[in-house]
Parts: structure tokens; sequence; C-alpha cells
């Protein structure tokens, strides 16, 4: 391959987390579906061993397509780890490519194509916010060890600031293994950022009745002394996609199809993941799908490409989106278009990088300490 040269900074993007990102040119924003696909393919040619593209399940349908490795949070970042590849082309938001990069080696260059993919979770606990947080709480508990988790879907600086007071990474299909880490080495947690998967891991792990919510924006939803009392807190983020499933659109599938069974993701609120046949990451979603019996019907509460995407993959199931219509699309994941991925893979053959994603040094090396937990549990 080719010799890379680092490209040209065109662009200044002060309000999104890394500098260096560009924005798709021109040329590339009106490509036509099988030229796109044809120039992919070739590009992918040329490029050869040198490049591995990892998609999440909630990618569209042309990244997946083109995809080494389609999965959930959990299982891409174990594919980032074992991935040889020069280059990793992330098909997922900012913070799962800043995983990808703490994760593989220094000589590896992980690629987000579109600069805009930003889950709004994620930005929901800013490490500073989560460390004045983290001193008022700590302050009100003198005597407890509290062990700060956050879930996959937050940025670099916030894994690193867990990482440094005894705390990990989960994700969804391992947060309640988190959580018993978390207990066997200290005796509270602070769940950061989604409250929903938190609370729905409490109640897996019978620990309902323990848990206080810090609301960071509210005065008045945070008292310190208050919160400490219980053994989870939880911090008050949630995800606009999974919050809009409510238990009438549970009660209408089953009304419409009374053989229906409903399969949700944990960031649902508590009452959905109760009044669902069964709960799980993205991944457990595919699995159910994959093992019904032809003429099954199954309910997905979850981002609706991925329920798109289970109807293709199994035709034989009756694959229904939980809320019809109102099923969301991730706004973040939609970002990274085959446009983008064209032109990022282009370049690569003309020997320039586009979109490198690069946590900085100094939380790298920490934030990777509680990926590694999260590997080891
Ligand atoms: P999974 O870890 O289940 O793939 O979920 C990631 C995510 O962002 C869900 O909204
Ligand atoms: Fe973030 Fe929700 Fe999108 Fe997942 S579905 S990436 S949590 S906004």
């Amino acid at each position: 391959m080719v010799k890379m040269e680092t490209a040209e900074l065109e662009t200044d993007l002060s309000l999104f987390k890394y500098d260096n990102l560009e924005q798709l040119p021109s040329r590339y924003r009106e490509l036509e579906e099988t030229d796109r696909t044809e120039r992919i393919d070739a590009a992918l040619e040329a490029l050869g061993d040198d490049v591995v593209i990892l998609g999440h399940n909630y990618q569209r349908r042309e990244i997946v397509d083109h995809a080494d490795f389609v999965g959930d949070s959990y299982q891409l970042s174990k594919e980032a780890a074992a991935a040889d590849a020069e280059y990793v082309i992330f098909g997922g938001v900012t913070f799962m490519a800043e995983s990808a990069d703490i994760i593989t080696d220094d000589d590896q260059t992980v690629i987000l194509p579109s600069m805009e993919a930003s889950c709004p979770m994620a930005g929901m606990a800013e490490a500073l916010q989560v460390d004045s947080a983290w001193a008022e709480i700590t302050a009100a508990a003198p005597d407890a060890n509290i062990i700060p988790i956050t879930y996959m879907n937050s940025y670099a600086d916030l894994k690193a600031f867990c990482a440094s007071q005894g705390g990990l990474v989960c994700t969804s299909s391992n947060a309640h293994k988190a959580f018993e880490y978390a207990f066997e080495t200290g005796d509270k947690v602070l769940f950061l950022p989604d409250k929903h998967l938190g609370e729905n891991t409490a109640h897996r792990l019978g620990m309902e009745n323990d848990i206080a919510e810090w609301d960071p924006w509210d005065p008045e939803g945070k008292d310190a002394a208050d919160v400490a009392e219980s053994d989870i807190i939880l911090w008050d983020g949630y995800c606009q996609v999974h919050e809009r499933f409510r238990v009438e659109h549970i009660d209408q599938v089953r009304d419409a199809n009374p053989d229906a069974k409903v399969v949700v993701h944990p960031e649902c609120r508590r009452e959905v993941v109760e009044a669902a046949d069964k709960a799980g990451s993205t991944a457990t979603i595919c699995e159910t799908i994959a093992n019904a019996d032809p003429g099954d019907t199954w309910a997905i509460g979850t981002e609706i490409h991925l329920t798109n995407h289970l109807q293709r993959w199994h035709p034989e199931v009756n694959v229904l989106p939980l809320c019809g219509d109102a099923c969301m699309d991730c706004n973040a994941m939609r970002q990274i278009d085959p446009n983008y991925l064209t032109w990022v893979l282009e370049e690569l053959v003309a020997g320039r990088e586009r979109n490198v994603i690069e946590v900085a040094p100094e939380e790298k090396e920490l934030a990777e300490v509680a990926l590694d937990r999260m590997l080891e549990i």
C-alpha cells in the first residue's frame, strides 16, 4: 500500500470533541447507490488486509453490508482488540471509535467516517461534571468505598476517571457482572450515564430497593447526604431512542397479535423491561430472532435500523417494530452515511487519512485500564 501522509485540516469544529475531523467534500454528496457500492468494493480490494470495517447493529444497511464484523458494543470492542489491520474503520459512534483506539495497538489507526456521529447520552455525563459530583458524594460517605462504573456509552475522559477511582466500564451485555465486580471490591456503585440500564441491572441483582438518583442539572435533584445512603447511585442520563417505548406499546402489540413476544433493550424504562418477555443487548436481540421458530412473532423495542435488518435477515420470522412508525432511528448512528464511507476509503487508497480518532495519551492509558477490567470480568 502507498505511504500515508497526514491530511490537511480543513474544518474548525470547536463544538466537537475532536478538532481534526472533516466534513464530506461536495463531490461525494450525490453518489448513486450502485456507483457508490462499486467504488467501496474497489477501494476495499485495493486496501486488502490493511483495513477492517466494524459495524454496530444500528448502522444503515449499506454500512453493515460492507462490514467485516457486525455486532453489539461488547462484541465490537473484542473485535477491535483482536484486529491486526492497520486501519479500523468504525461504523458506529464516537465513544465506540474512541474505545477501539484505546484497545488497538499504537500503530493501528481508527477512523470514524463521519464527524457528527456523537451519542447524546454519552454527552450527558461530562467528566468535569462527574468529578464535582464525585467530590460531593464521597464527602457525604467518607467511610464508603464507592466504585464508579461507566456504561460504554461515555467518552474516554470519563472512562479514565472511573479507572482512577477503582472503577470500570460495562456494556449492556455485562452490566450485571460489572456491578458484581464492584460489590466484591467496594460497597457502593455510582453508575453513569444511563439511569435505565442502571435501574434494570439493580433489579436483575435484586437490589431494586437500594437505588438513588443523581440529577446533575437540577439543584433540587441532588442531595449528596441523601443519595449516599443508597448502595446504587444512578446518574440521570438516558437514551431518547429507548425512552420512547411505553408499556402501552407492548399492550397494543399483544392485543393485535396474541402470540407475539416482546424483546427490548435494557436502555428502555424499567416498566417496559418488566413487561417485555426478554431484555438484552443488541446481540441478545439478534440471537433471539435468529433462534425463533419460523412463523413466530417478535416485537422489537430498540433502534429501528436493527429491527429492519432483522426483518431482512430472518424473513421466516414475523418481526415487528414495538411502536410501529413511531420507532426512532438513532440520529448519531445515522450520520455514518455510505458516502462518508466511500470518501474515507478512497482517501486511504490515495494515501490520506481522514477523520482519525485519537484519544489523548493521558486519558488513553487510564481508560484502557477501565476497558481491560471490563474485558476480564
Ligand atoms: P449494545 O451494546 O447493546 O450494542 O447497545 C449500544 C447502544 O448504543 C444502545 O443504544
Ligand atoms: Fe446513544 Fe441511544 Fe444512539 Fe445508542 S441509540 S448510540 S444510546 S443515542
